[in-house]
């Protein structure tokens, strides 16, 4: 069997469900070093903890080009990211310095979605506030807002966004969404953006944070919302401007919103959204079931063996590394 390699695990998600990932690591001559405190982390922290890492499974820290190029990084082969999103990654940087970043498209868009229609029903039926007042031993009842046979706005139907879609069709909606680039779907009619958020009951995002979302769900598209409208954002946390969301739930412009996304992660306690009225708040859990742990860690745990078998793995954001001097694990054949 070739050395032993040093994983660092900065993942909850693999330490809480990824037991059969760490023994095929095991098995494969690696050595796993959790981090003392699990991620997501700063720039700041990760440097540190990279000292001696082949490898690493990886939360949504943040690998800056200071990160890939410091010095601890030095050994670092490839990140294996738990999850879709590589938004916190700067992948140019990372191919440059010859790292490999794989990642778990696919896995995750059921869960996920389960989870965006969960928070769609959660804010329309007040699940939360009837929780809390029979925590506090009281009985009073809410009046909600329907979601059978409204019309569900979807931004970013990619997989995750057809697959609420899907769900929708069980509650008789109507679903409309938005997309630059609209690929075919029996489950949505695409519209342009202004009119899906005109004219949706419920809009749901579901678009990647690149530069250009930043921001997406600004102040002039939030007055565009009818007022029993609701905002769910289960993608990131940047496509909303934070300010003016807490602003218009305030004010009582819509009717409401369900985050389980934020610019800053973890959100700090003395966050303002966390007193905001008409919103439901989750701590980034979306995709954070039993099942997909299991599969998921699995399949960060085998991009990281494949490629210290000289594998390419399986699903690989930067794939031009393989063509660079620079790949520190070079492929066997
Ligand atoms: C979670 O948000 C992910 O990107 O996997």
């Amino acid at each position: 069997m070739a050395s032993s390699w040093k994983v660092l695990v900065t993942t909850r998600a693999v330490i809480d469900t990824g037991d059969a990932a760490l023994q095929l690591l095991r098995d494969s001559g690696c050595e796993i070093v959790p981090a003392p405190e699990l991620g997501p982390h700063s720039p700041k922290a990760l440097i540190p903890l990279l000292d001696g890492a082949d490898a690493v499974l990886a939360d949504l820290d943040q690998y800056t080009a200071e990160v890939l190029r410091s010095p601890s990084a030095r050994q670092l082969k490839i990140i294996s990211r738990w999850g879709v999103g590589y938004d916190a990654i700067d992948i140019a940087a990372a191919t440059q310095a010859g790292v490999v970043v794989a990642f778990t498209p696919g896995l995750l868009d059921e869960t996920v979605a389960d989870f965006a229609f969960a928070l769609i029903l959660g804010a329309a039926r007040q699940i939360h506030h009837g929780h809390m007042i029979m925590r506090d031993g009281d009985w009073r009842k809410s009046w909600a807002s329907d979601v059978h046979h409204k019309t569900l706005g979807i931004i970013g139907c990619g997989r995750i966004g057809q697959a609420v879609a899907r769900r929708a069709a069980g509650f008789n909606m109507r679903v409309i969404g938005f997309d630059p680039f609209p690929r075919p779907s029996a489950s949505l009619e695409y519209l342009p953006l202004e009119e899906v958020l005109q004219q949706s009951d419920f809009v749901s995002l579901h678009a990647a944070a690149k530069p250009e979302n930043r921001h997406l769900i600004n102040a002039e598209r939030l007055r565009l919302l009818k007022p029993s409208a609701f905002l769910i954002n289960t993608a990131r946390g940047t496509l909303i401007d934070e300010a003016a969301l807490i602003e218009t739930l305030q004010d009582g412009r819509i009717a409401g919103a369900a985050l389980d996304v934020f610019t800053v992660e973890p959100l700090p306690k003395e966050h303002p959204l966390r007193n905001t009225p008409r919103l439901l708040l989750t701590p980034h859990q979306a995709s954070y079931t039993v099942e997909a742990g299991n599969t998921v860690s699995w399949a960060a745990a085998k991009a990281i063996v494949d490629l210290k078998n000289g594998l390419r793995p399986e699903a690989v954001v930067n794939p031009d590394v393989f063509q660079s001097s620079a790949l520190r694990r070079p492929l066997s054949s």
